[in-house]
C-alpha cells in the first residue's frame, strides 16, 4: 500500500501544504501572505490570524490537486518549530485535529532539516538528483544560517550556525536602510545584476570555527552610506546597483568561505544549499561555480523549494514515518530550534 503523507507548513508568513505519495510530489499549494509588506516585515500576530484563515482552504485545495480525499492520507507531518509561535500554533493544532478526526498518526519536523531535505522531494517525469550521504547542506534563511552535516534523512549535525544575525536578515535590514523595500533579498538581488561586485569593500567578520557573522558587515554598511551621503547626498541614488553587487559579493564571500573549509575538515564533497536565500543568483552561481572547480558534486534546488513550502515538510516527515517515528497529541510548538529535542 502506498504510504501517502500530507505535509503541513506554518512557521512564519506562509501558508503550505503538500501531498506526497511514495516520496513523489502529488501537491504543494501555498498561500503567501501580503499583509506583512506595508509593514517592512513580518507582524507576528497578523500571520497567526492568516494562517487561521487559510489552512483550511490551503489543504482542501492540496488534496483537491492531488486527486485525493482525506481518508487516503497515512499521516500528517507538520513543522513543529523553529518558527513564529502563534503561527505554528496554528499548523500545529490543525494537525491534531486532523489526525484525530481521521484517525491516522501524525509527524512532526524541525522546519530546518525540512529545508535541508528539500532535495529529496521527487516529481513525475523530472532527474530528481539528490546528494549521497553524506553531504553538506548550507542552510540560508531569513532567520538561519547554518552549515548541516547530513548522514541520513534522520541525522543532522550543524557544523557550524550563525552567532548573531541570519544572513537573510543581513539582506533585509541592509535593503531597509538603503530605502529599497521588503523583502530585501530579492531586491538587492535584483540589482545586484547590474553592479560591479568590485567596487565597494565592506568589513568581514573573524569569527573562530565554522560559525558565521553577520552583525559586523551590516553596520560596515551603514557607517560607509553615513559618510559617503554626508559628502554627496546623491550617492546612494547614484551607486545603488554597485553598493548591492558589491554588498552581495560580502555576503556570498563570507558564506562561501566557510562552506569551503567545511567541506576540507570533513572531506564531504557532496554539497547543497537551501533557504529563502538560496534562491539568490549570485548565490546559485557562485556554488554552482565554486563545485566545478573543487570537483564538488553541487545541487541547487529548484526556487519552488526554497522558500517555505509544505513539500519538504511532507518529505522529511516521510522518512520519520518510515521510521517508525510517531508524534503524540500532547506536542506543543516551540519557537527555537534548541528546544526541539
Ligand atoms: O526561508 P525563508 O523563506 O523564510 C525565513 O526564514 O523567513 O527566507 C526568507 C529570506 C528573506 O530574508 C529574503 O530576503 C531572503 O530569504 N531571500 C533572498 C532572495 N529571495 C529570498 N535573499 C537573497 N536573494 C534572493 N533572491
Amino acid at each position: 500500500m502506498a504510504d501517502i503523507i500530507l505535509g503541513i507548513e506554518s512557521s512564519c508568513d506562509d501558508t503550505s501544504a503538500a501531498v506526497i505519495r511514495d516520496g513523489y510530489l502529488l501537491s504543494n499549494v501555498i498561500a503567501s501572505q501580503e499583509v506583512h509588506r506595508s509593514f517592512g516585515g513580518v507582524v507576528p500576530e497578523l500571520a497567526s490570524r492568516a494562517h487561521e484563515l487559510n489552512i483550511v482552504p490551503v489543504v482542501s485545495e492540496a488534496l483537491r490537486r492531488a486527486g485525493l480525499a482525506p481518508s487516503d492520507l497515512s499521516a500528517i507531518a507538520f513543522t513543529r518549530g523553529p518558527g513564529l509561535l502563534g503561527s505554528l500554533l496554528v499548523g500545529t493544532s490543525f494537525a491534531k485535529a486532523l489526525s484525530l478526526s481521521l484517525n491516522i498518526p501524525m509527524v512532526m519536523v524541525n522546519h530546518l532539516q525540512g529545508h535541508v531535505l528539500a532535495d529529496f522531494v521527487k516529481e513525475e517525469g523530472k532527474e530528481n538528483r539528490h546528494p549521497a550521504f553524506p553531504y553538506l547542506c548550507l542552510l540560508v534563511s531569513g532567520g538561519n544560517s547554518q552549515i548541516v552535516r547530513v548522514d541520513s534523512p534522520l541525522e543532522f549535525t550543524i557544523l557550524g550556525r550563525t552567532i548573531d544575525d541570519a544572513v537573510g536578515e543581513a539582506f533585509d535590514k541592509c535593503s531597509k536602510m538603503l530605502g529599497l523595500g521588503y523583502p530585501g533579498g530579492p531586491i538587492i538581488d535584483r540589482l545586484a545584476k547590474n553592479g560591479d561586485p568590485e567596487r565597494f569593500a565592506f568589513t568581514k567578520p573573524r569569527v573562530p570555527g565554522l560559525d558565521y557573522s553577520f552583525s559586523g558587515v551590516k553596520t560596515s554598511l551603514l557607517y560607509f552610506v553615513r559618510d559617503e551621503m554626508a559628502k554627496d547626498p546623491m550617492f546612494l541614488e547614484n551607486n545603488k546597483e554597485d553598493i548591492c553587487a558589491s554588498f552581495q559579493k560580502t555576503l556570498i564571500d563570507i558564506l562561501m568561505g566557510k562552506l569551503v573549509r567545511a567541506a576540507k575538515e570533513t572531506g564531504i564533497r557532496e554539497v547543497t544549499m537551501g533557504g529563502g536565500v538560496s534562491a539568490n543568483s549570485a548565490l546559485r552561481a557562485r556554488l554552482a561555480d565554486e563545485g566545478r572547480r573543487r570537483r564538488w558534486n553541487v545541487y541547487i534546488p529548484e526556487f519552488k523549494f526554497t522558500t517555505d513550502n509544505a513539500a519538504m515538510i511532507a518529505i522529511a516527515g516521510y522518512y520519520r514515518y518510515l521510521a517508525g517515528e510517531r508524534t503524540s497529541l500532547d506536542v506543543a510548538p516551540v519557537s527555537r530550534e534548541s528546544d526541539f529535542e
